[in-house]
């Protein structure tokens, strides 16, 4: 099974594409909605969590890793190969850059993101690496999660907000904008809108999704394992109506969620007053 993991259920907009692009493929995804959100965490504290995440995904039978998350691909991937080795593990960052890269003109690219993404300059570094004359400029825009996640799609007060966040990169003169957060992709309209028609939007959701996508080409024995059978399993470590409803924006379809029985959701107990 392709296994994917996020902090919560904003992480469905990758499987949409996966399964866009892959069907015929067994999908297990982890949305770790005990903890959510990831975001305003430390390093060290997403670290943890991620290799729990993953441990959850290989113990119930995955056989490739997607990190769907922004905030743990940008500080986690490392600490999981090292921790995982011979799994192949799959992030949100580098695809993203290498598409950033392919499609600016001006060489001024902007991401947005959660804090953690944003204050690990996980971009600026792969940037630097592949195309040092290339500048890159971040924000962090954790409000807008919460607006994504409470249905507000089209209301004023997310466009205020969206028009904010865009202001310090907008005057950086960007051409080029990654959607460095799970949640983002569903604003699409509005930050195009917002960003003005110049600037092209980077998805990261369908950027890894290709990159899995060539993946499996490149490896056929790989590909014949994973493929076979419609039925994905959607596990959360926290379950109520309002995860199935975020759920239903993201997938755009009703989704079966499933409490995970695992170590996470179990240690997470109702707090003493
Ligand atoms: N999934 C997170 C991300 O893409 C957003 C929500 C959170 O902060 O956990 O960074």
């Amino acid at each position: 099974m392709i296994g994917v993991f996020d902090s919560g259920i904003g992480g469905l907009t990758i499987v949409r594409e996966l399964l866009r692009r892959l069907p015929g493929f067994r999908l297990i995804y982890f949305g770790d909605t005990a903890r959510t959100p990831y975001g305003t965490k430390s390093p060290e504290t997403i670290i943890t969590y991620a290799i729990e995440d993953t441990k959850f995904l290989l113990e119930h039978g995955a056989k490739i890793i997607v990190i769907a998350c922004h905030s743990a691909s940008s500080v986690a991937t490392e600490a999981l190969r090292e921790r995982f080795p011979g799994v192949p593990i799959f992030e949100v960052v580098t695809p993203s850059v290498k598409k950033a890269l392919a499609v600016t003109r001006k060489k001024i690219i902007g991401v947005i993101g959660t804090r953690a993404t944003i204050s690990s300059g996980v971009y600026q570094r792969k940037v630097a690496t592949l195309a040092p004359e290339v500048k890159v400029y971040g924000n962090a825009c954790p409000l807008l999660v919460p607006l994504v996640e409470e249905g507000w799609l089209k209301k004023p007060e997310t466009r205020r907000i969206v028009k904010k966040c865009l202001i310090p990169l907008k005057m950086r003169g960007i051409d080029t904008l990654v959607l460095g957060c799970t949640h983002y992709p569903v604003l699409k309209p509005i930050i195009q809108a917002k960003a003005g028609k110049r600037v092209t939007l980077v998805d990261p959701a369908e950027e890894v999704a290709q990159e899995v996508v060539q993946y499996l080409e490149r490896n056929p024995q790989i590909r014949k394992e994973l493929a076979g059978g419609e039925e994905h399993e959607i596990y959360v470590s926290d379950l109520t109506e309002a995860f199935e409803k975020i759920a239903r924006l993201f997938m755009g379809r009703k989704v079966l969620l499933r409490k995970a029985d695992c170590e996470i959701a179990h240690t997470i107990k109702p707090g003493k007053i």
